[in-house]
């Protein structure tokens, strides 16, 4: 008897056919919508596997209700979506997808950060709008990214990766971080601040710290408060780290300039959230990881983790 493996979304079958060998796959049929708790919960009554997505909780309800479980491959960097501890008790393995998105959710902090900077959204809807009627000499003016001074709150991989850009557009770069990284200070000439000292000096605060329990909530009235008045604030990592009433009064009130936001509290995000009606945010559908080669790389760590599980052997990126 082969293993069950259920597949949380939708995959491409050059995926999916190698595992088809050694697994008894079960698949939910759609890639964009995600799979009912229902749905989920009876599937993982009898599942040896899951493939999970970030939008999947794995909490405790559903490993009590998955008693032959032994392996969860996460596709994403972020595993904030599963209770760690509560498969580790129960033996089950649990792995992620780092490194190969690093480069691609960098480019989009990046390409965030310059868009929100310029609003090159509420431009572009202005000339569809047939608003562009001559130019002005203040029209569509936005604040300089290069020169600028950008603090970045979670220096990984991906820290580094956007240092790198940074460094390119001249910027003088800020980080905060559990640990101090001197290579990296010597090597990029970046520096070292506590919050308090980032978020004031800092013209572009970028959050890329996992979300936990420790870093929720951790930009709220009191940091927004110290950021610069034309600051500007990128949160490609979680949107429960940023405290979202906060925020959206920061924004109304003109407390910073504005903010790029990728990722949401409740994802997706309702389209009545009071952030949609503001001019000064730049609001994208999580999509930091989302190029076509990125995708499919995190796609293939999956797939090799859940091969190398039903092979006995050790599957890669195991978060434990
Ligand atoms: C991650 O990998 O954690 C991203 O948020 C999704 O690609």
């Amino acid at each position: 008897m082969k293993p069950v493996l259920f597949i949380n979304r939708n995959m491409p079958e050059e995926m999916v056919a190698p595992l088809r060998e050694v697994y008894e796959v079960d698949m939910w049929p759609s890639a964009s919508g995600a799979v009912p708790r229902e749905v989920l919960l009876e599937k993982a009554a009898s599942a040896h596997a899951l493939w999970t997505m970030i939008s999947d909780q794995i909490d405790e309800e559903v490993l009590d209700a998955s008693p032959n479980l032994k392996i969860i491959t996460n596709m994403a960097v972020g595993y904030n979506n599963i209770d760690v501890k509560a498969a580790q008790e129960r033996g089950v393995i649990v792995t992620n997808t780092p490194d190969v998105l690093t480069e691609t959710t960098a480019d989009l902090a990046f390409a965030l950060l310059m868009a929100t900077a310029r609003n090159l959204m509420g431009a572009e809807h202005a000339l569809r709008d047939g608003k562009w009627t001559s130019w002005e000499p203040l029209g569509f003016t936005g604040m300089d990214v290069y020169g600028a001074t950008l603090g970045i709150i979670g220096m990984g991989r991906i820290g580094e990766a956007v240092l790198r850009r940074a460094k390119g557009f001249d910027m003088n770069v800020l980080y905060h971080n559990r640990n101090r990284k001197s290579e990296m200070e010597d090597m990029y000439g970046c520096r070292y601040a506590v919050l308090p000292d980032l978020l004031a000096q800092s013209d572009f605060v970028l959050i890329l710290v996992p979300f936990s329990e420790e870093t929720r909530g951790m930009i709220g009235k009191e940091q927004l408060e110290q950021m610069k008045k034309t600051g500007i604030l990128i949160n490609v990592a979680r949107g429960g780290i940023v405290d979202e009433e906060a925020l959206f009064e920061a924004l109304q009130k003109k407390r910073i300039h504005a903010a790029g936001l990728d990722v949401f509290e409740t994802e997706p995000v309702p389209l009545d959230s009071p952030l949609l009606t503001l001019p000064n945010v730049t609001v994208l559908p999580h999509i930091g990881s989302a190029s076509l080669p990125t995708r499919l790389a995190m796609m293939k760590l999956n797939q090799q983790a859940l091969l190398a599980w039903a092979r006995d052997e050790e599957p890669n990126h195991r978060v434990w």
